[in-house]
């Protein structure tokens, strides 16, 4: 529930203007208040009427409205809320964030604010990856702006890609997690999940048969205490969690590369299952089957060991390192010498034999281990396992 919260919502001009109406009455109906303000863009495919009456409230449009001034000048009006919402958000709203512009009511809210910001981009694809877009969206990152979305998929205007903005549904729950009084609030965490793909040739993979369940579950839960999350997440059969940056990547080399990105953080919780080796010569066109010719043998090479580089890391480690070992025997040794191994401070035990159907199944049965011991859990479902993981992480970085 948001009782008690206002939220002041920036509608930006672009066609997922017309989802913001559904955003106000999602909130709403969650208890929150909402202070619209429309820009002119906006107000060119949503209407103020439609806005206010959704809202319950007047709707802000004009810098210099002197009715506005004489009732709430700017500067009040963007101190009224307990978080800034700007969706959609266009590529011209964020590049004014970035460089501090303020030559609008919308820009003159986002720079005199000191409330929280969040911002759910909506754009066509190449406006999306243009660098100058993504330079703006590293700036608003390093200034804590919090991002949602955008999503993949067709666009109004017929291309496919990164840029819709993301569903309300989506929206709504970020904003959650952003108001969540929880005790991660204002932590940064970093959480790997899913298998990896590591290609054979342009259609074939090695692949492991993780779900991405528990590492989805763990992200939601440190969102829930209100963490801001980087999900780094393989090719997973799960969706992932809303409210959370999520980072696609396929292989074990991506994946280093996404965590190394996301770094600095307070905490990262690598449950990806990570594959330990990769073709060494990838094939760059299909491996034929040529009648009477011995079968192809693979070659592997290492991979790199992501959680290990994170904990022995120099300069970046984070304050808490927690490590997952899926083992099918002897898992307590196992997971004791991969603790001492990879230099982290907390192992997730469990055990993945086929018999437990814990790999890709809805519960787990783990024990944590630490310098201090090994604690066995009994056997819940992966969300519970998550969220008493995540009040164990918010005792260890109080
Ligand atoms: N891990 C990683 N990078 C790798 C391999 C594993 O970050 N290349 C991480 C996993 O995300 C997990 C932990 O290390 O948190 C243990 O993974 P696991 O596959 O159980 O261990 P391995 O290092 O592969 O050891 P082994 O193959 O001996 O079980």
């Amino acid at each position: 529930m948001l009782a008690d919260k206002r939220i002041l919502l920036i509608i930006g001009g672009g066609i997922a203007a017309y989802k913001a109406l559904e955003l106000i009455r999602l909130l709403r109906k969650e208890g929150a208040a909402v202070t619209p303000v429309l820009t002119r863009a906006g107000a060119e495919f949503v209407t103020p009427l439609s806005v206010s009456a959704l809202a319950g409230e007047k709707v802000y449009t004009q810098l210099f409205d002197l009715t506005d001034e004489a009732e709430m000048g700017h500067i009040q009006l963007s101190r009224v809320a307990d978080l800034l919402v700007v969706a959609p958000a266009t590529a011209d709203l964020m590049a004014k964030i970035a460089q501090g512009r303020a030559d609008d009511l919308a820009s003159t809210l986002l720079l005199a604010t000191d409330t929280p910001v969040m911002v759910a981009p909506a754009m066509n694809v190449r406006m999306w990856q243009h660098p100058a877009t993504q330079r703006n969206i590293a700036t608003l990152r390093g200034d804590g702006v919090r991002l949602v979305g955008p999503d993949e998929g067709e666009m109004a205007c017929g291309e496919y890609g990164p840029g819709r903005m993301a569903e309300p549904a989506a929206i709504l729950d970020a904003i959650r997690g952003a108001l969540a009084a929880g005790p991660l609030m204002g932590k940064h965490v970093l959480v790997t999940s899913g298998p990896t793909h590591e290609p054979i040739d342009p259609v074939r993979y090695i692949a492991n048969r993780s779900s991405g369940a528990q590492g989805t579950a763990v992200a939601a839960a440190l969102r829930d205490l209100g963490a801001r999350v980087t999900f780094v997440t393989g090719p997973a059969s799960v969706p992932p969690p809303q409210g959370v940056q999520v980072v696609r990547v396929d292989t074990a080399r991506e994946m280093l590369a996404a965590v190394e990105a996301a770094l600095p953080a307070d905490a990262a919780v690598m449950a990806a299952a990570v594959a330990d080796w990769r073709v060494a010569e990838e094939s760059h066109s299909k491996i034929k089957k040529v009648a009477g010719a011995a079968a192809p043998s693979l070659r592997f090479a290492e991979n790199p060991d992501i959680l290990k580089s994170v904990a022995q890391s120099p300069d970046r480690r984070p304050r808490l390192v927690v490590g997952f070992a899926a083992e099918t025997d002897d898992v307590l040794a196992h997971a004791q010498a991969k603790l001492a191994r990879k230099g982290c401070d907390w192992i997730v035990a469990n055990d993945v034999s086929p018999g437990t159907g814990i790999m890709g199944g809805a519960e787990n049965a783990i024990t944590l281990i630490s310098a201090t011991g090994a604690e066995p859990w009994p056997r819940l479902p992966k969300d519970e396992v998550a969220r008493r993981l995540a009040l164990r992480i918010a005792g260890a970085l109080a």
